[in-house]
């Protein structure tokens, strides 16, 4: 399929959501599942998508995203987008007669799609509210509609409703004490969720992966941005000391886990739990600076420390002994191989850094007297 017929496609799926996408002789069965992944145009979705569509040649994949800031057709390579088994809809969560059309065409679903850059939850954070906790909201009450039809719901929450590690490392059972506005739209989603799996006895499982790095990701977040500093020949900016640590997991690594939620034979072992997706590793920014900078041999390259970013959490590390017990997933891409390949990736495509490098800091008050750029 050329270019102009994949946004024919888009248009008229907009226009007639009703009508099935794919056709009756098509129907699912074990081999030929139709998965619709919301937010699939993003960082991680995109990366996701990616492998499922490798690794299941008879799956039907339905993508879901309103094209915000943050989505990108680009981040969904061609052949992808030429498939026909493949299928963009151009719409928002919120629209809840698209969303509940597609669900009731769908086998699988993992929904990613959210506002997900805490520095911009900390200038606006209205639209935070709106997509990651109503969003999540009309995609559950279009999943007990469709309740029949759809296996499994698979709901991307995040390591950030945690806020700082008050164990080392952090398990599913440590409170949940989120510490931006993101975080907490993200806890009021986690916990939504729940709650329609413990009222409804919906088939979900939530995953919280900790902070992921890898191809396609904006560069607002912290590895895209060194890196897009670098090649744009600007100081690389952190925010307060540096020392706050995350634990960092390859965006593959997290697709396995999903993957592995998925398709796991019992499902009842896994329903309505949540499930951390970390390295039980911890690495401070300062720390994930040096690595990039050791591995670009410039140990010089100017560095400039700017205001803490309020509401910064200063640890996070996941424990991952229920996701090995229950997925049988641990990671295997280590932080050094990992990033040395999303580092050749950003070098390979510099167009990606410079074009969204203008769009990537926000003012944020940091005092009564200070405005910091983040
Ligand atoms: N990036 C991380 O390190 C990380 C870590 C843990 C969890 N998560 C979670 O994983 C998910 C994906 O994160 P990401 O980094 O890929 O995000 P991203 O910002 O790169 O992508 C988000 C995607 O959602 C789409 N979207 C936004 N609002 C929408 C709406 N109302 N309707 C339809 N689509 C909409 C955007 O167009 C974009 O394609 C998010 O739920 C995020 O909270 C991210």
């Amino acid at each position: 399929m050329n270019f102009s017929k994949f946004i024919l496609k888009i248009t008229l799926i907009g226009v007639f959501s009703i009508n099935p996408l794919f056709s009756a002789d098509e129907s699912s069965n074990e081999n030929n599942k139709t998965v619709l992944i919301t937010g699939a145009a993003g960082f991680i979705g995109s990366n996701f998508l990616q492998y499922m569509y490798d690794k299941y040649p008879e799956y039907r994949f339905i993508v879901l995203d309103a094209l915000t800031y943050a989505g990108s057709l680009e981040n969904i390579s061609q052949e992808i987008r030429s498939a026909d088994r493949f299928t963009f809809v151009h719409a928002n969560i919120n629209d809840f007669d698209i969303v509940n059309s597609l669900m009731g065409q769908s086998d699988y679903v993992v929904h990613f799609a959210a506002e997900s850059h805490v520095t911009r939850s900390i200038v606006s954070d209205a639209k935070f509210l709106e997509t990651d906790i109503l969003g999540t909201r009309s995609l559950l009450v279009a999943l007990n509609k469709n309740r029949e039809k759809v296996e499994r719901f698979i709901h991307i929450s995040t390591s950030e409703v945690y806020g700082t590690a008050e164990t080392q490392p952090m398990n599913e059972d440590h409170p949940l004490n989120p510490r931006s506005p993101y975080a907490a739209a993200k806890a009021g989603a986690d916990r939504l969720v729940y709650s329609y799996y413990c009222t409804y006895d919906l088939p979900v499982v939530i995953l919280r992966p900790f902070n992921n790095y890898g191809p396609n990701q904006h560069v607002e977040k912290l590895i895209p941005r060194i890196i897009a500093s670098i090649i744009l020949n600007k100081p690389i900016k952190i925010h307060g000391s540096g020392e706050q640590s995350r634990d960092w997991v390859h965006t593959l690594d997290t697709a396995r886990a999903i993957d592995m939620a998925l398709h796991k034979p019992d499902f009842s072992q896994i329903k309505g739990q949540e499930i951390n997706i970390g390295t039980n590793k911890a690495v401070s920014v300062n720390a994930i600076v040096h690595s990039i900078l050791d591995i670009l041999q410039k140990p010089h390259y100017p560095v400039l420390k700017i205001s803490d970013r309020p509401g910064q959490v200063d640890c996070h590390i996941g424990g991952n002994t229920k996701a090995q017990k229950l997925l049988g997933w641990s990671p295997i891409i280590s932080l050094e191989e990992g990033l040395s390949e999303t580092l050749k990736w950003y070098l390979r495509n510099p167009d990606f850094c410079i074009n969204l490098y203008e769009n990537s800091s926000h003012p944020v008050y940091v005092s009564d007297k200070e405005i910091s750029y983040q």
